[in-house]
């Protein structure tokens, strides 16, 4: 009998710990990532297949689940039928085995699928672009995007420690956490999204108005769903319902892996918490910083100063 998602993390027991990260092409990934790349460099979609891509903690799950609920005609059973990294895969996601890898699952899956992605756009396997796939990016400001991150690696247990907080704010200036600079990442796609045909939103306007984003995602997949359709997928992917919901919350992951006692998946889910976080002091180091960094870019972020 094949293992269920949850019973082959369980299986891989000791052998998850705090992975290091390795370099591909200058960015840090998680040890067993790169240790795959050429597999998942690899890798084939189909024209009809649909990529999710973020940095990580802007807003992934919340989309992936949006998604999924447009493409399944606001069905909450649909979108009940298995934990979100199964609906849809993490492309690039490597672990000690018996844990499926991303790859695996889409194996297993046909055509049209829909894939999530934390790589930078120039990691992005070639084919997504030469079958011209489309493409959501979301992106989430950087200070609220660093705070999540932040408290996502004091809980999973198989990213590096985040270390005292100051020490983190300066890892992410420079780059040095998982999937690279939050800077590049954000500029990378910005800079492709007319010449690719993405979809480029923002975690503060989906929160501002999650309806309207909604509903311009529905356009992009070229779906037409009834007003009434459109208000359930609103209220079922609110913070509140989607924490309550043990498909989409992470609570299928067991503690080795993710420790939601130390912080939820669910976290806050606001715009604006990074002002709890951060002192006068390095919100001060921090902006001069990201001045220099976005500088000549004009993607509109807004709450990032
Ligand atoms: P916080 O840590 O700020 O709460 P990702 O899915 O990319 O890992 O991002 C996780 C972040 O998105 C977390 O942010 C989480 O709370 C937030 N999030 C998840 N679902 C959400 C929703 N439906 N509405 C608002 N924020 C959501």
């Amino acid at each position: 009998k094949k293992l269920s998602y949850e019973e082959a993390i369980v299986r891989a027991g000791d052998t998850l710990h705090r992975f290091p990260l390795m370099k591909i092409r200058g960015i840090p990934l998680m040890e067993h990532i790169a240790q795959n790349w050429s597999s998942i460099w690899a890798f084939r979609p189909d024209p009809s297949d649909l990529l999710i891509s973020t940095y990580p903690k802007a807003g992934t799950t919340w989309t992936q689940e949006i998604v999924d609920l447009l493409l399944n005609n606001g069905d909450p059973d649909v979108s009940k039928r298995a934990p979100i990294p199964v609906r849809i895969p993490f492309l690039e996601i490597f672990s000690p085995p018996p844990i499926p890898s991303g790859l695996d699952l889409l194996k297993d899956m046909d055509p049209p699928r829909v894939i999530k992605t934390h790589l930078p756009i120039q990691l992005v396997p070639e084919g997504f672009w030469e079958n011209k796939c489309k493409v959501i990016y979301v992106a989430r400001n950087a200070k609220d995007n660093l705070v999540s991150y932040y408290h996502f690696d004091r809980m999973n247990q198989t990213q590096p420690e985040p270390g005292p907080w100051d020490g983190y704010i300066r890892k992410f200036m420079k780059g040095d956490l998982g999937w690279g600079s939050w800077y590049d990442h954000v500029k990378g796609y910005w800079k492709e999204r007319e010449r690719r045909n993405i979809l480029y939103l923002f975690y503060e306007d989906m929160k501002e108005n999650p309806r309207q984003e909604i509903i311009r995602i529905m356009k992009y997949l070229d779906l037409s769903l009834s007003d009434d359709i459109i208000d359930r997928i609103v209220q079922l992917t609110s913070f509140k319902a989607m924490k309550d919901n043990p498909m989409a919350n992470y609570s299928f992951m067991p503690k080795p892996v993710f420790d939601q006692s130390i912080s939820p998946f669910m976290r806050k889910g606001e715009v604006g918490d990074w002002a709890n976080h951060f002192s006068p002091e390095q919100a001060k180091v921090f902006d001069e910083d990201y001045t220099r960094q976005m500088e000549g870019v004009d993607i509109p972020f807004r709450s990032n100063i």
